[in-house]
């Protein structure tokens, strides 16, 4: 029992400290002494990824589990996601598989209610699930049945499961959104015909990303004083099944500013980054 404290109900602060419980690979641990007896336990930092068991957001994961975090992989299919979270714990990370399909409502609720139930907190959100569409095109004709499609994913999809776990990251020191967007989301860079990607004009996609950009932008504002940190972040054109391959990245390197941001404790919000830099909106 601490001095002053002998009728407190039993809770007290809890601070960081350095952590050599878990070896090198694990730089921090929470410590929360409680007043009544001598029960000390140790938390790691939570993270959620979704759309995690492949692409971007499956090397997104590892990262972060490289970092010292509980990292809950979420994927809409059970068996790919259980097979991903396998891969990562034979890599002996702290890695769970969660279901989470971010365009149904009772997946998101659970997946909350379980994240509650197992850790009572989130540190990390990363809203990575995202989907192209064959059938995606320019404007004058791409169809409203396409566009809903990818929007109900890529940016009802997001605000949904950040909604669902805000009151969780509320309970973190330090609370952090991160939206994977894309430069297809910048209405600048759309607005300029010289610009290498201006021929893409997909409007499914690209206002997918733009629509996400802007909750980026409100829920940054709103929660400015809670001390949750809402950033879009652009991975870069990266090769995944998204693109065929296309892309120029790995998959590391796509993850990359993901997993920085991801990682920064207390630092800005309401941006829109990229490896290297900030983007245009
Ligand atoms: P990917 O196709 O490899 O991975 C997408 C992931 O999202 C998969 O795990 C998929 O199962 C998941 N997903 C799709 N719909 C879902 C749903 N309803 N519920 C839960 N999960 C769902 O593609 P990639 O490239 O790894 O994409 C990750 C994110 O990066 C996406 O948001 C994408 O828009 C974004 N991005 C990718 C770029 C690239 O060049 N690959 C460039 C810019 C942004």
């Amino acid at each position: 029992m601490l001095a002053g404290e002998a009728n407190a109900a039993p809770t007290l602060s809890a601070w960081r400290i350095k952590s050599w419980f878990w070896g090198d690979c694990q730089r921090v641990g929470y410590c929360q002494l409680v007043s009544a007896g001598v029960k000390v336990h140790f938390m790691k930092p939570v993270a959620l990824v979704t759309g995690a068991n492949k692409g971007i957001g499956f090397e997104v994961a590892r990262a972060i589990a490289r970092s010292g975090y509980v990292v809950l992989l979420g994927a809409r299919n059970p068996t790919t996601g259980r097979e991903a979270a396998g891969t990562l714990t034979s890599e002996r990370l702290d890695v769970r598989f969660v279901e989470l399909d971010v365009t149904r409502m009772e997946t998101i609720s659970a997946a909350a209610a379980r994240i509650e139930a197992d850790f009572g907190k989130l540190d990390v959100l990363v809203n990575n699930a995202g989907i192209a569409d064959s059938h995606d095109g320019p404007p004058s004709r791409v169809s409203i049945e396409v566009m809903e499609r990818v929007l109900r994913t890529n940016f009802l999809g997001a605000v949904a499961v950040a909604q669902a776990v805000l009151p969780l990251l509320r309970k973190s020191h330090a609370g952090r959104i991160v939206n994977v967007s894309s430069d297809l989301g910048s209405i600048t860079r759309h607005g300029d015909a010289t610009w290498k990607y201006a021929h893409v004009k997909v409007l499914g996609y690209c206002a997918s990303k733009a629509a996400l950009n802007m909750f980026t932008v409100q829920l940054a504002f709103e929660l400015r004083d809670q001390g949750i940190a809402v950033n879009s972040v652009n991975p870069g054109f990266t090769a995944t099944d998204l693109n065929a391959h296309r892309g120029q990245q790995t998959v590391k390197e796509g993850a990359a500013e993901i997993v920085r941001v991801a990682l920064l404790e207390h630092g800005p919000s309401g941006k829109f980054l990229e490896t290297g830099g900030e983007l245009v909106w």
